[in-house]
């Protein structure tokens, strides 16, 4: 993206929960667009994680949106649990929902934006029907269910087409990227069409602090910018 300034997701996945609410403001003041919280339930994805509690818990800490990525089976069961508490968006997978357009419109009866993620065997074309739908696309850049995983960028091709898919709706669609987001992987992503990069390892699992890892991925992408 060259016109588009990229922004930052951190996701909560790698902070240090003994100290999240201090992380989260630290991101924040850094310059993060939005915060992503990624909710497993240990059957869509072999993982647990987290669910609407810590939500509520990071609404009194941040202004940001909170930005809510369903990993779970039966989204719609806990959509109302999740905006009560404070969810200002939801990305729901195209994966395993037979009904993903009522999921769709059951977030925005609830008066929230709403994304749909396609994992990385999933093609783009999917999209297709439900683009004019949603506010975001997430494109999976790692298999879901952890963090720390290397970004495959057997996907990029899949985030050009998505741009190009989006280019032709022409309704300022967020693109995101979800997975090994690092300052060596984000202008790869960033050059391929994502505006929007989500990153947990490389925000707060390093050693510098949240402050200097978020300068870096911006610095990285902004050379792309220029
Ligand atoms: C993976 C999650 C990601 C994860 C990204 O299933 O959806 O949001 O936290 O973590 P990193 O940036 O460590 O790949
Ligand atoms: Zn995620």
């Amino acid at each position: 993206m060259k016109s588009e300034v990229v922004k930052l997701a951190p996701s909560i996945l790698a902070a240090d929960f003994a100290r999240l609410g201090e992380q989260v403001a630290e991101a924040e003041r850094a310059g993060a667009d939005r915060i992503h919280i990624d909710v497993m339930d240990g059957h869509f994805v072999p993982n647990i994680s987290m669910g609407a509690p810590i939500v509520k818990s990071l609404r009194s800490v941040t202004r940001l949106p909170l930005e809510t990525h369903l990993m779970i089976s039966n989204p719609d069961l806990f959509l109302e649990e999740f905006v009560e508490a404070g969810s200002d968006s939801f990305l729901v997978h195209w994966e395993g929902n037979n009904n993903l357009h009522r999921t769709v419109q059951r977030i925005k009866a609830l008066g929230k934006r709403a994304g749909v993620a396609i994992n990385p065997a999933t093609p783009a074309a999917v999209l297709e029907e439900i683009l004019p739908d949603v506010d975001q696309v997430l494109v999976m850049t790692v298999d879901p269910g952890f963090g720390h995983q290397h970004f495959l960028s057997t996907t990029l091709p899949k985030i050009r087409r998505v741009r190009q898919m989006l280019g032709q709706i022409k309704r300022g669609h967020d693109l995101e990227v979800d997975g090994g987001i690092d300052a060596e992987t984000a202008p790869a992503a960033a050059a391929a069409g994502a505006n929007v990069l989500v990153a947990g390892t490389a925000v707060f699992d390093e050693r510098e602090g949240v402050t200097a890892a978020m300068n870096r991925l911006q610095a990285g992408v902004k050379r792309l910018e220029t």
